[in-house]
């Protein structure tokens, strides 16, 4: 079994992100060798970046970050959930990355994003530039979700199609067999 942790990217009051990450949650789910859990940064509720040394030092002084970097070092790969904001991430997520460093360090990352025309594709990209400064391993597949608010019923809820599961399920295997693969180099 490999641990993947799911990271919800929205705190935003009405925010949609719960309904992606939870959705992605429950198919990662179903595969057999993936543990999965979904982090929730709405109740992680960490201060801004609030260290007095950069990440990179591994010397932390506060209970929250003690707590956020043992729930991330013990994960073999993770699933960002990101809105876009501004052509970008969330605040919030890059908040709870720049919290870390080695936490993060030679585990794959794959991403669910969501917005407009983009479906969230322009926030995927500088996430794929922080990933290499945090050695992580950011993966091709991806799912977005562009306009997602045309395909919202009279409850708020989005309608998820066959195709993003199967898009989902494709991000899946790949992610699990590079954690899988990571998981062995780390150890060795
Ligand atoms: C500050 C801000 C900036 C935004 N900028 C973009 C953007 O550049 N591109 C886009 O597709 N959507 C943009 N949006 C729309 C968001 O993608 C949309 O509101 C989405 O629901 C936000 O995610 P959340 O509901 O999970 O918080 C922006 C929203 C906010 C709040």
């Amino acid at each position: 079994m490999i641990k993947i942790k799911v990271i919800a990217g929205s705190v935003r009051p009405g925010r949609f992100n719960i309904q992606p990450a939870t959705w992605i949650t429950d198919i990662a789910k179903k595969h057999q060798d993936i543990e999965v859990e979904l982090i929730d940064l709405q109740e992680l509720n960490l201060p801004f970046y609030n260290e007095p040394q950069p990440a990179m030092m591994g010397n932390y002084q506060h209970d929250h970050t003690k707590k956020w970097a043992k729930m991330i070092a013990e994960a073999d790969g993770f699933i960002f959930v990101t809105p876009e904001y501004n052509h970008s991430y969330s605040p919030v997520l890059a908040n709870a990355i720049s919290y870390l460093n080695v936490e993060w360090n030679y585990k794959p990352v794959s991403f669910v994003s969501y917005g407009s025309v983009a479906g969230g594709a322009r926030a995927v990209e500088h996430l794929r530039g922080i990933a290499g400064e945090l050695r992580m391993f950011d993966l091709r597949d991806q799912v977005l979700f562009p306009n997602y608010y045309f395909n919202l019923d009279e409850n708020g809820k989005y309608k998820f199609t066959e195709q993003e599961s199967e898009s989902a399920n494709t991000m899946l295997v790949e992610l699990s067999t590079w954690a899988k693969k990571l998981k062995t180099a780390r150890e060795s």
